[in-house]
């Protein structure tokens, strides 16, 4: 499919200036494109808690499950491609965590808009943990206790 770089950067500078980030004062915008020809978008969404900020990828990815594809099946659909934009109008590149939150709703084929030309998320993040981690090491563990909720019931 044809992938509108320009289209998505446009996009995604302009959920930069809905940004709400009064403490790090760095506005971040992102823009995806769907599988099923959709953009979805995201702006980072700060606390004054710091650490519960959002970063416009986590906004991106909550949208992308919201709006539910409209094709055979209905359900999400897989992000192809997504550009991340500063306030300035510069790329940025996804931080850690969202390398990860990207991985599980595009695969490692998505590709990141950097402003060396597009990369395929493996690139970013190798040697990524997965579903397959997942299920062959709990199966090889000890079971985990149940959750102890203890006398806050
Ligand atoms: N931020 C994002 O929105 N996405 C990233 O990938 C990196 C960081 C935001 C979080 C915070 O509001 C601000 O940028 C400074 O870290």
């Amino acid at each position: 499919m044809t992938i509108d770089w320009a289209e998505l950067r446009a996009a995604a500078a302009e959920m930069a200036s809905r940004a709400y980030a009064p403490y790090s004062r760095l506005r971040v915008g992102a823009a995806g494109l769907t599988s099923d020809g959709r953009v979805v978008t995201g702006c980072n969404v700060e606390n004054v808690s710091f650490g519960l900020t959002l970063c416009a990828e986590c906004g991106l990815v909550s949208a992308l499950h919201a709006a539910p594809s409209t094709g055979t099946g209905g359900g999400t659909p897989a992000l192809v491609a997504v550009a991340v934009v500063a306030g300035d109008g510069d790329l940025l590149l996804p931080c850690g965590r969202c390398r990860q939150l990207l991985l599980e709703a595009g695969g490692p084929a998505l590709l990141v808009d950097t402003a060396g030309g597009p990369v395929a998320l493996a690139e970013l993040l190798p040697a990524a943990f997965g579903n397959a981690d997942l299920a062959v090491h709990r199966e090889r563990q000890p079971a985990p206790p149940e959750p102890d909720h203890g006398s806050q019931l």
